[in-house]
């Protein structure tokens, strides 16, 4: 991984990248060519969780082709491995009757598969054109900054969280916050730490809507 410099309020602050230069991981990991391909794990050697297996399961029983399950049956999985670890996309890929590679495949794919371990409570600050445009680059290094250590929390930049127009903005737990000024990092990071409700008044969720016929925000 290498690092860019931004000018933040404290200075020059790096901000990592990884080998492809994008802000989020990606493709680091090449196959190790020099061990044999695994196979589809023996259910009589593996052992899966009974409810993990009722689960998966039914997410295979919901499509035509049970591969379609691959992505919510890895999410299981991770939810309670905390990632997707080879303990459990091996379970994965032996009630699914899969190879491991497969799974990993998918896993590495797509971004809220976690394929290292990370802090189970996941703050993302999207990055990509909208709001780096808007300062993004430098709130994620702000934030980095102001939440080292919490080892619970899973921050990391995001491409495109589809609310481009709060940009910039940030997903605390699901709940989106915009538009996020540098100023607010400090307050945002502590209501962080401590569980609170993010930036309230900052809340997608509690914007009026343009319908008059919505519900209005609790
Ligand atoms: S670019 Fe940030 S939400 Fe779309």
């Amino acid at each position: 991984m290498s690092s860019t410099g931004h000018l933040t309020g404290k200075g020059l602050q790096a901000v990592p990248r990884f080998q492809h230069g994008s802000r989020v991981p990606g493709w680091d990991d090449a196959a190790d060519l020099t061990k044999d391909p695994a196979g589809v794990p023996d259910p009589a050697v593996v052992e899966v969780p009974a409810d993990l297996r009722a689960e998966i399961e039914d997410f295979m029983s919901r499509y035509p082709d049970s591969r379609s399950a691959a992505i919510p049956a890895l999410r299981a999985a991770q939810e309670r491995h905390g990632w997707c670890s080879p303990e459990a996309v091996e379970q994965v890929a032996c009630v699914m009757r899969l190879t491991p590679g497969y799974l990993a495949s998918v896993a590495g794919f797509y971004d809220q598969l976690e394929t290292r371990p990370v802090g189970h409570r996941p703050v993302y600050v999207c990055t990509n054109i909208s709001c780096s445009l808007r300062g993004a680059d430098n709130l994620l290094a702000e934030l980095q900054h102001e939440l080292a250590g919490a080892d619970d929390v899973n921050l990391r930049g995001f491409e495109c969280l589809g609310a481009c127009d709060i940009a910039p903005m940030v997903s605390v737990e699901g709940v989106y916050v915009g538009p996020v000024d540098e100023a607010e990092i400090p307050e945002l990071a502590r209501q962080i730490r401590a569980g609170e409700d993010p930036l309230p008044a900052k809340q997608l969720i509690r914007r009026p809507c343009q319908d008059p016929g919505a519900a209005a925000p609790e």
